[in-house]
């Protein structure tokens, strides 16, 4: 039996952490209750305790199958768009076998979509579209996914908010997420943002100062962790500020740093 079909690794685990995994039919029964967005690229989809990425991998596999649909003839399209894919997925666990197996999973996921260089194939009968062609840069491609997973598939304690050791220990650091979107051309805005300030512990828009390295230059600042939507014509909405604001960057690069 596959890894993934197992539904529990061990009596300690599923009595320490109430680990049993979600089989196959009943997260696409799930994910059916959400099947426009499981079939939105843009869509995002945060599961607070992913465990090895049963339904990450789903959704992942299903937003493939609409890039390889529309993007699927040219290589360019089809890695930029599967990226995109790939940014919107955000997990969190508190075992890191879990996590890196998720974090694997997801990139093989992504990577088996792909045929030999420049040649096409029909989708295949598992759902994982295969075949669509690669650029000559695929493999910085490749690099810039496998950075996209590490960044969004954390280890951490989904109740604290905050990152934890080997040991499930919380860290004096709280779980930050990144956003990517795509700008213009390839050029990709990334800023990430607290996650409990996302969730704002309840208290929705409360205004705080809180010490930010906001430009990512090891200078840290005061600022505030919400702030006025720039959208918003009648500045009413609060929305929450990032804590880490990038340079823009083309995409495929990202897996360089
Ligand atoms: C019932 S399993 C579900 C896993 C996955 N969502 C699925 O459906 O296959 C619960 C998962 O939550 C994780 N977990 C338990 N406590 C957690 C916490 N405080 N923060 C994050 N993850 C936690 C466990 O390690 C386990 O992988």
């Amino acid at each position: 039996m596959a890894d993934e079909e197992r539904q529990i690794k061990s009596k300690e685990r599923v009595r320490e952490r109430g680990e049993v995994f979600t089989a196959a039919r009943e997260v696409n029964a799930m994910l059916d209750l959400v099947k426009d967005e499981t079939e939105n690229i843009d869509a995002t989809f945060l599961e607070p305790a992913c465990g090895t990425g049963n339904f990450l991998d789903e959704v992942l596999r299903r937003k493939l199958a609409v890039c390889q649909k529309r993007y699927g003839k040219s290589a360019a399209d089809y890695e930029k768009f599967s990226f995109l894919a790939c940014t919107t997925l955000y997990g969190v666990d508190i075992m890191a076998d879990n996590v890196e197996r998720c974090r694997e999973r997801l990139y093989e996921t992504w990577e088996a979509s792909f045929g030999a260089t420049h040649r096409t194939v029909a989708a295949s009968a598992t759902g994982v579209v295969t075949g669509v062609p690669r650029s000559d840069f695929h493999d910085r491609v490749s690099a810039a996914v496998k950075k996209v997973f590490e960044k969004n598939i954390l280890l951490g304690n989904a109740l604290s908010m905050k990152r934890v050791d080997e040991k499930q220990n919380d860290l004096d650091e709280p779980i930050v997420f990144t956003e990517w979107k795509l700008a213009l051309g390839d050029k990709l805005k990334r800023e990430e943002y607290r996650f409990d300030v996302l969730l704002d512990q309840g208290k929705k828009g409360q205004v705080q100062e809180m010490s930010f390295d906001l430009f990512g230059d090891g200078e840290t600042s005061s600022h505030v962790n919400w702030m006025v939507d720039p959208d918003d014509p009648e500045k009413k909405r609060m929305i929450p500020a990032p804590s880490k604001v990038y340079p823009l960057i083309d995409y495929w690069r990202i897996g360089d740093e």
